[in-house]
């Protein structure tokens, strides 16, 4: 990203969504390499005992996850707001300054989370080393600053919607993000109940990405499409409207499938199992959306007589498409698969719930941001039709097939500890041990190692396509 090409309405805004996207790839590496140390440990043991234990591993592999996204999300609004709205981003200072807390804020985060790792079971270890709270474990000195930070990045965004154009992309996102950072607020606090505590956790994990991301995700396609296709803003608005409606509809109550058996009222059975296996349709419209506007755009020319159907970014198409199959797949598919009550008492807390983890936040969520970092890297270097190199189509390819590769190595991982564990064992201690000696499931954690370093192979070559695109002759500029 060297060659800085940015100029005019709405570059300031462009360059600190640069920053962001950048903070967000290292985060991705690190991510890749503490799931690394986790897998390694499933099959050796031993492996960095009483120095990166399990527990701190796994701790530090979902909350990069999460961090980096987050990260990667603010990036992606400061890069199209300027285009939608077409002015500069008002307060882009003040966003600027609050970057650089943030990301200040994460590294010491990280460096305790490493060094430190665990502290006596008081308000101290709370408020300075972590919250124990999976995914969304900062302290909560930190989790104060986060707040300030998305206050200022709310702030921002709807002072720009409001002076700006006001296109229907802006208005869900001014909407989508209030609720998203809204909803941090729930992860904040402590009840001495553990039901009481999950149930709001709950509001944070499952109402993040079952609804507000997945708005989110929406209208980054929306966008997307537009500049890389110049698909009819009409239509894609018209399908965002739609699937906004949808997705709060059966998100909210969806998230009664968490609800099973963490000692909430039994009437979250039924509500859970109707309106969770309701949420899959959104993101089958969501996929729809996709092919349908690039196939009206076929044959089609624009104002300049050039040839609609024409990418303007090829990587970044094939991530684009790449979400909508991933989304539909780790959500939709593997979402529904154990989403039923009666499903869901063998299937809970299995490695099938990772596979869809796995599944779920790489199709919906890590594949379109990685596709939107390249039309940042497209403006950044000015380039006007931006072709696959040979590293781009790699490192979609191994990041692509070993999250498969490690989705079906998991699935079949859960499969053995659902038939043995559970089904033929009755979830007793035994069992659970039972389940996890046998070869399949041994076999099965080998494989997702095996797949993991492939899944780390293409991000190195992400990674170097990124430091490399602005020297590559294959783009037109
Ligand atoms: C992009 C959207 C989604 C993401 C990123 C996602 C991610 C996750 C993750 C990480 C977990 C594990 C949580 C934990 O650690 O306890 C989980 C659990 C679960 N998800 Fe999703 N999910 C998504 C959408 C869906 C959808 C659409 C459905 C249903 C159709 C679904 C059904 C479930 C169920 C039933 C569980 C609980 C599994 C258990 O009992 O162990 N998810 N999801
Ligand atoms: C090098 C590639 C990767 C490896 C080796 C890896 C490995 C692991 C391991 C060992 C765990 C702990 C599982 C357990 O507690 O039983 C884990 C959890 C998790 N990983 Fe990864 N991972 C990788 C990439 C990713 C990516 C790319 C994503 C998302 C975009 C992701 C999302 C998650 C999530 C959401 C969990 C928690 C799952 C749950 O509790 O159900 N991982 N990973
Ligand atoms: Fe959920």
């Amino acid at each position: 990203m060297a060659n800085n090409h940015l100029t005019g309405i709405g570059s300031e805004s462009k360059q600190l969504a640069t920053w962001y996207f950048t903070f967000a790839a290292i985060l991705f590496g690190a991510q890749l390499l503490f799931g690394l140390v986790a897998a390694i440990q499933y099959v050796m043991p031993g492996f960095m005992f009483e120095v990166l234990d399990f527990s701190v591993a796994r701790m530090l592999h979902i909350n990069a996850l999460v961090v980096w996204m987050v990260f990667a999300m603010f990036g992606a609004v400061y890069w199209l707001l300027p285009d939608e709205t077409g002015i500069e981003t008002v307060g882009i200072k003040i966003g600027k300054l609050l970057f650089w807390v943030f990301a200040a804020a994460i590294v010491v985060v990280v460096l305790v989370y490493l060094f430190i790792q665990v502290g006596p079971a008081d308000e101290m270890s709370i408020w300075f080393i972590h919250e124990g709270r999976e995914y969304i474990e900062a302290p909560r000195w930190a989790d104060f600053g986060i707040v300030v930070v998305a206050l200022g990045f709310v702030a921002n965004l709807f002072l720009t919607g409001m002076k700006g154009k006001q296109t229907g992309i802006v208005t869900v996102l001014m909407a989508d993000m209030i609720a998203f950072a809204g909803l941090y607020l729930c992860g904040m606090f402590f009840t001495d109940n553990i039901s009481v505590d999950q149930y709001w956790w709950w509001w944070v994990i499952h109402l993040w990405v079952e609804a507000t991301w997945e708005v989110y995700v929406g209208a980054l396609a929306a966008y997307g499409l537009i500049t890389m296709l110049g698909a009819h803003r009409k239509v894609v608005e018209m399908w965002l409207w739609i699937e906004v409606t949808m997705l709060f509809g059966s998100g909210i109550l969806g998230m009664g499938h968490h609800y099973f058996w963490i000692g909430t009222p039994e009437y979250w059975w039924e509500i859970g199992a109707l309106f969770s296996a309701l949420e899959p349709l959104p993101l089958v419209a969501m996929f729809i959306h996709v092919l349908y506007d690039w196939g009206k755009t076929q044959g089609e020319q624009d104002a300049q007589g050039q040839e609609l159907s024409v990418i303007r970014n090829k990587p970044a198409f094939t991530w684009f498409v790449l979400n909508a199959f991933g989304n539909f797949l780790g959500a939709g598919i593997w979402g529904f698969f154990h989403t039923l009550p009666q499903v869901n008492l063998y299937t809970h807390g299995t490695q099938f719930t990772s596979a869809h983890g796995h599944l779920a936040f790489f199709g919906a969520y890590a594949t379109i941001l990685i596709g939107m970092m390249y039309i940042a890297i497209q403006g950044t270097n000015g380039i006007k039709i931006m072709n696959h190199t040979r590293s781009s189509i790699w490192s979609v390819s191994l990041l692509s097939g070993g999250m498969m590769g490690m989705t079906v190595a998991l699935t079949i991982a859960g499969y053995v500890q659902v038939l043995v564990s559970r089904a033929q064992m009755g979830a007793t201690w035994a069992g659970y041990f039972d389940g996890q000696s046998g070869m399949w499931f041994a076999q099965a954690m080998d494989w997702r190692l095996i797949m993991g370093l492939v899944m780390f192979a293409g991000f190195a070559l992400l990674a170097k396509d990124f430091l490399t695109t602005g020297k590559n002759p294959v783009h037109q500029r």
